[in-house]
């Protein structure tokens, strides 16, 4: 690869090692060889390759191991600027046998959401956690592990991790309830999968969040209940729409809705609670992600006034830690508790009891609470560094909604502009980044177009880098609906 007319040695060096790594000469993994040997066999000064290893390094190409040398990072850069978007969901309400199909496709195709993928990452920060006080926690618990404990089946979970997670509902979610309620799962998945085998009658009509979350369709239709779309708006799921449908249950993600971060309003939820209990339905409220509350204290839970006893909660230590944990939670109303419990225990008894141990201890030794603060400050920062890259190109605090909490928040697009098209000059410009559209099962122009931000499983240099990239992208979108100035 000869010397560019004009070209520095320390960016030809560059170009020579980005190209070994992109033809598959040097893998993910692979030990470079020194600085020096490479200065030798270049012809040129153990500086300038430096410089260059310099440049790799922060661009993510390579990683200088302690004692060991250099070595190309895995996963390379590129593995987040080419991920391809592919999260699908079912469009239509009936129970065929093909849509089932392709329920359960859309329940085992490779979750395409992943950390470092700007800006697809829409989970926790696993770089960030406290790992080694995680281990520690496990060694704790091995050491309590005794016969009793060991022979604990209970499908309601460990007392007391039912009792940590009141405590701390209590304080977070302002629920008043009791370890009896409580019943531990290996996450919302499984808090949903229970609920629809248990709370409601086979081929009922379940009310889902429209857009929303593509893994609550997935296990109902998988279920094979009728799924009916409500549309959601600015307060929330519609509930005078809801009210003209027969279902028994509805899906409500209400502290920041999934995908399009709307809180519902106290008026909504006033509605959906009456409709609840006229009707004698159940309210399955997805409390995913307000762990993570960046401006003020995170809004109750609707869980935290049930009168009628019409409301499931569900929340889990996947989102608030980190995925791999597969513990959550269910708070059941007093008439579900025993038949969620029965389904739990048929099904797949209960959650490991070491992992169980490892949590009492998190929790109780103040690791959990110490993490959520630490956390909260990191992704308030990420969040933060992203908005400034917008604002640097235009956009308004106008443009970003539900930024307040979680993992997201949606870049509102002005209207009349092509959201695909944005999703597709985001990609050509190697951020990828998925659409409300994505999100929705109706096909009449509702919702606004927006695009979801997932900003928390990045660094702070890739939430900065590619937030500008995403600003240049769709500078020409943004340009073209600025109002033409009359001129002077
Ligand atoms: C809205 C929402 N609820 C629930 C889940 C799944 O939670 P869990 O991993 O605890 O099953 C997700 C995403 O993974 C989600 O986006």
């Amino acid at each position: 690869m000869p010397l560019q007319p004009g070209e520095r040695k320390q960016q030809w060096v560059y170009r020579q090692i980005v190209s070994a790594i992109e033809s598959g000469l040097l893998r993910p993994g692979d030990s470079v060889p020194s600085t020096r040997e490479l200065a030798a066999r270049w012809g040129t000064s153990r500086g300038v390759v430096e410089v260059a290893f310099e440049k790799l390094g922060e661009e993510g190409y390579l990683q200088a191991m302690a004692g060991k040398g250099t070595r190309v990072n895995d996963p390379l850069p590129s593995g987040f600027l080419l991920a391809q978007v592919s999260d699908v969901l079912p469009r239509t309400s009936a129970d065929s046998p093909e849509e089932v199909a392709e329920a359960a496709d859309v329940a085992t195709a490779p979750n395409p959401v992943r950390v470092r993928q700007p800006f697809i990452a829409r989970l926790p920060d696993i770089d960030g956690f406290d790992i080694k006080g995680w281990r520690e926690c496990i060694a704790r618990a091995a050491r309590l592990l005794e016969p009793d404990v060991m022979g604990d089946t209970d499908p309601h979970g460990l007392p007391a991790l039912r009792a940590e997670i009141c405590k701390h509902l209590a304080a977070s979610r302002a629920i008043q309830c009791s370890p009896d309620q409580v019943i531990v799962v290996t996450g919302i998945r499984h808090a949903i999968d229970l609920v629809a085998k248990v709370a409601i009658p086979q081929s009922a009509t379940v009310a889902l969040e429209d857009p929303g979350y593509a893994g609550a369709a997935a296990i109902f239709h998988l279920r094979r209940c009728a799924t009916v779309a409500i549309s959601v708006d600015e307060k929330g799921i519609d509930v005078a729409q809801l009210a003209s449908t027969q279902a028994s249950l509805v899906y409500v993600t209400p502290a920041h809705q999934a995908p399009t971060g709307v809180v519902m309003s106290a008026d909504r939820r006033e509605e959906l609670r009456a409709w609840a209990a006229a009707r004698g339905a159940w309210i399955l409220e997805d409390d995913y992600d307000s762990d993570f509350s960046y401006e003020t204290a995170p809004p109750p839970a609707l869980k935290s006034h049930d009168p009628a006893g019409r409301i499931i909660f569900c929340g889990s230590f996947n989102k608030s830690l980190f995925p791999g944990l597969r513990i959550g939670y269910i708070v059941a109303p007093p008439a579900l508790v025993t038949p969620l419990a029965n389904a739990r225990a048929i099904t797949g008894r209960a959650n490991p009891v070491l992992d169980q141990l490892a949590l009492i201890e998190f929790m109780r030794s103040g690791a959990f609470l110490r993490h959520l603060k630490r956390t909260r400050q990191t992704y308030r920062t990420r969040r933060d560094l992203v908005f400034h890259e917008l604002r640097a190109c235009g956009w308004r605090d106008e443009d970003f909604q539900g930024a307040h909490a979680g993992f997201h928040f949606v870049l509102l697009l002005p209207s009349g502009v092509d959201e695909t098209e944005a999703c597709l000059l985001s990609k050509d410009a190697g951020v990828v980044v998925q659409g409300i559209k994505a999100f929705s099962r109706s096909t009449n122009g509702h919702p606004p177009p927006g695009l979801v931000i997932g900003y928390t499983a990045l660094t702070d240099s890739q939430a900065k880098w590619f937030a500008r990239k995403l600003a240049l992208a769709l500078e020409p979108l943004r340009r073209q609906s600025e109002p033409v100035s009359s001129g002077a």
